[in-house]
């Protein structure tokens, strides 16, 4: 079986996790896709969903789901996002596809978190993959400095704006055996947006699908 199988049955299984006519809070990236396309294969209808991302969006108006705003639909259920990494605590990294800010929102509005991963995701510890940073454009050297000072390595990711029109960093060697205090110190940093640790609301569950078939963190 090969990693993208390995997507396509998590994405099949969270399904089981939606309950029909809600309000759903949806993820962004390939395993999300994953997700909506057996979201859409299963017939289950929502009342609506909050997207992260214009992609996602764009992949959910195209099964006929009706997008809605945060604003509009206050505490959601259930949000289901993938990650790029996950350790044993379900604390994560996201932000590959440069959509962190809005999966923070949307996963801090919802009471549970689903996150649906594959086995190559999983650490001992976080920050093999390079930390994504939300900068403020006119804040990105000054960030960059101030994360070269808490000992990482920040990559401009250029040609690439976010969804709300700022700029990413990429961090790469960051200690992160304290992904809660790093969370914190990054947050702190002015012109930081958002950081791609979700370590002070991590996921509630982790789906993960590997050689073994799935499993339930
Ligand atoms: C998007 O910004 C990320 O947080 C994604 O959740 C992450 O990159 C996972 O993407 P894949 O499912 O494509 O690996």
């Amino acid at each position: 079986m090969s990693q993208d199988d390995w997507k396509r049955e998590v994405g099949e299984a969270a399904v089981d996790y939606v309950r029909e006519d809600s309000i759903l809070g949806v993820g962004t990236g390939s395993t999300v896709n994953a997700f909506i396309d057996a979201l859409g294969a299963s017939g289950k209808r929502l009342e609506a969903a909050v997207s992260s991302s214009e992609a996602t969006t764009a992949r959910l108006q195209g099964l006929g789901i009706d997008v809605i705003e945060l604003n509009a639909a206050g505490t959601l259920d259930l949000y289901i996002d993938g990650a790029d990494e996950f350790d044993a605590h379900r604390r994560l990294i996201k932000g590959g596809g440069a959509a962190l800010t809005r999966e923070k929102i949307v996963a801090e509005a919802s009471r549970r978190f689903v996150c649906i991963a594959d086995e190559s995701k999983r650490v001992g510890v976080l920050g093999k993959f390079p930390l994504p940073v939300e900068v403020i454009p006119m804040a990105r050297s000054l960030v960059a400095r101030k994360l070269v000072a808490l000992g990482g390595q920040p990559e401009w990711r250029e040609g690439v704006v976010t969804d709300n029109g700022n700029l990413i960093l990429d961090v790469h060697n960051l200690d992160l055996v304290d992904p809660l205090g790093m969370e914190r110190s990054i947050n702190d940093i002015p012109g930081v947006v958002c950081c791609g640790l979700f370590a002070r609301r991590p996921a509630d569950t982790v789906l993960v699908g590997g050689p073994n078939g799935l499993q339930t963190l």
